[in-house]
């Protein structure tokens, strides 16, 4: 089985100047009376480096999290904490990811995940999650995809761009392929987890299947569940061996998030968390709300996602006609750079999401602005011949 440290990561020492800063804190709070002169930072008192990978106390939240909502257990040495769960997700690709090595991203994806993969030297294999099913990768694309180079398999369940979700079974189907294929590494952004609706009982895959704990990097941040996108920080529950190469990538990249925003993850973490739920029924109105408007706008085929704040909708019965103004609709970038132009609507292109004729509506707003951002795409397409 080939190395978990990717060929680049090998050859990078780990910071020598951040090693000694953390054994001298560390042995500090053992009790020890430590004179730090290892760290090249200014005494005068504003706020300080802390370890690379995140504040105890706030790994201590982190592994608090995963214990009381997603019944995972993880000590604080196996938590990874970074400025937002696309650097978290940045450290664990070029951590492990050496030239040649394949990345399984299911289709419709969010867009970060096949140039990250790039730009960790890897290569990013793309399978389809059709509208059929949901938008849902199937085992049988899995196993086919999977080849001796495949290092990593990423799960997003609720989905940006789809808001489809995973059910246990349905994990449990994906897990049963994976354990013929050993050398497979799971990574699932669990980002949208707190943006569920209905019924819908939402699990995890070190949840759903936990004999694949040991290969699994579970992936979440207070951006989406808290509305902390400016904060930065996201956090990882893994493998010691993986976390401990992702501290190395941090320690000689970003060093740790900042301080300040690490605190507020802490209050955020730890403090009452009734207002998630009850933000989640507001989205849940809300994507009603869209996918009924949608489904009305002729041509359009909207279906109804898991969770998320995302639909994606299908344009295929557009596909040939032509606006007012003379341009032909022959896919989803010509269809929403129209809509911008005739409406003043902005929705993202599936092109950009790995999945065509469909694009990306984000219902992160209120329902004046929705309904009257429907009412425009219900015109447009009316429009069309
Ligand atoms: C699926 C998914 N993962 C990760 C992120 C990034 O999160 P953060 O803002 O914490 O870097 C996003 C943000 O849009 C996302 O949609």
């Amino acid at each position: 089985m080939s190395s978990l440290q990717s060929a680049a990561l090998a050859r990078v020492k780990p910071s020598a100047t951040l090693a000694v800063t953390a054994r001298a804190r560390e042995l500090k709070r053992e009790g020890r009376d430590v004179i730090g002169l290892g760290a090249g930072e200014p005494d005068f008192d504003t706020t300080k480096y802390t370890d690379v990978d995140g504040l105890p106390e706030l790994k201590a939240a982190v592994a608090a999290k995963f214990a009381r909502e997603n019944g995972l257990k993880y000590e604080t040495s196996q938590i990874h904490v970074a400025p937002g769960g696309k650097t978290v997700i940045y450290n664990a690709l070029v951590a492990t990811l050496s030239p040649g090595d394949e990345v399984i991203v299911p289709a419709p994806y969010w867009v970060s995940y096949p140039d990250m993969v790039l730009l960790a030297g890897g290569e990013p294999v793309t399978v389809i999650g059709h509208e059929a099913d949901g938008f849902k990768l199937k085992p049988e694309a899995l196993e086919a995809a999977i080849t001796p180079r495949t290092k990593w398999l990423i799960l997003n369940s609720p989905s940006n761009p789809t808001g489809a979700a995973y059910t246990g079974a349905e994990l449990e189907a994906l897990a049963a392929v994976l354990r013929r294929h050993p050398q497979v590494w799971v990574m699932t952004d669990d980002m949208y987890e707190h943006l569920i609706y209905g019924d819908f009982d939402y699990r995890t895959i070190a949840q759903a299947a936990p004999d694949l704990y040991d290969r699994t990097l579970t992936v979440n941040g207070v951006s989406k569940a808290y509305a902390m996108t400016g904060w930065r920080i996201g956090y990882a529950g893994g493998p010691k061996p993986l976390i401990d190469l992702m501290r190395k990538v941090a320690g000689q990249t970003t060093s740790n998030p900042s301080s300040i925003s690490q605190w507020a993850a802490v209050e955020a973490l730890n403090g009452p968390q009734d207002f998630i739920a009850e933000r989640a029924t507001h989205f849940e109105a809300r994507r009603d709300l869209v996918v009924s408007m949608l489904n009305q706008a002729t041509g359009v085929r909207c279906a109804t996602p898991e969770g998320a704040f995302y639909v994606y909708p299908s344009i295929e019965g557009l596909i040939g006609k032509t606006t007012e103004g003379g341009t032909v609709i022959d896919g989803d970038d010509t269809f929403t750079a129209e809509l911008l132009d005739a409406e003043g609507v902005a929705v993202v292109q599936g092109s950009a999401f790995g999945l065509s004729p469909y694009f990306r509506i984000s219902y992160a707003t209120s329902e004046t602005v929705l309904e009257e951002a429907c009412r425009r795409i219900q015109r447009f397409c009316a429009s069309l011949r």
